[in-house]
């Protein structure tokens, strides 16, 4: 773990003007190598994709911002079960620190969730990260759930789009005030919101 590293957690409203173009910087770097327009969300100063989080894990180092995961609560729908998670999203790692574990440190997001009482975390991932994530998960820290289709709206609604977006991502959940097996067993999750 590099030595000048330090993390914070925080709620959306403490952030200010400066850490949000930080932070886009950071996501317009860190995302923009993972697709064409991956980087696209975060022009102009925005810190989010789709929906915006409620709480973000931060690591700084000397050259700015160096991790970052975001949480939101929200109810999302499997099969005919309307369940509250912490959806977890826009995980980066800044490209020279990946792979040596800064995930394990945003873990500190943990506490926070069981002392809000979320019953889940849930996040989706895209198919390439699977090793990474099944790392992630040994232990019982989390499970992935195969075979899932996740129906999201899209952020903007334009004339001549569809509005939403089914897709079949990994779903990966993380039992925080309830075991994995109160899981819901519906292959289908709706968010009725974008993505985090
Ligand atoms: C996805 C991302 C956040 C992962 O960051 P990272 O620094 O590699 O994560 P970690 O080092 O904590 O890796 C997690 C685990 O996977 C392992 N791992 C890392 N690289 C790996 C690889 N290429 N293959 C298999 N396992 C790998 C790590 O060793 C670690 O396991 P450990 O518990 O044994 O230490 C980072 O690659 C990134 O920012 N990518 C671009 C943005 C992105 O795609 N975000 C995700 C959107 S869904």
């Amino acid at each position: 773990m590099p030595p000048d590293l330090k993390w914070k957690i925080c709620w959306e409203t403490e952030l200010q003007v400066d850490d949000h173009a930080q932070l886009s910087e950071f996501f317009r770097n860190t995302y923009g190598p993972t697709g064409e327009f991956n980087a696209k969300p975060f022009e102009g100063g925005r810190s989010w994709a789709g929906a915006r989080p409620e709480m973000r894990v931060i690591g700084y180092d000397p050259y700015g911002v160096a991790a970052h995961i975001g949480m939101l609560r929200r109810f999302i729908r499997v099969g005919e079960v309307d369940l509250l998670v912490g959806e977890l999203g826009l995980w980066g790692v800044r490209s020279n620190l990946e792979g040596l574990g800064l995930t394990h440190s945003m873990f500190m997001m943990y506490p926070e969730l069981q002392r809000l009482g979320v019953p889940f975390a849930f996040g989706t991932i895209r198919h390439a990260l699977y090793k990474r994530v099944d790392r992630l998960c040994r232990g019982g820290v989390g499970t992935i759930l195969p075979g899932v289709r996740v129906h999201s709206t899209l952020p903007e609604v334009y004339p001549d789009l569809p509005a939403t977006r089914i897709e079949e991502p990994l779903a990966v959940v993380f039992p925080i005030a309830r075991p994995i097996d109160q899981w819901p067993s519906g292959t289908t999750i709706v968010r009725n919101g974008p993505e985090l």
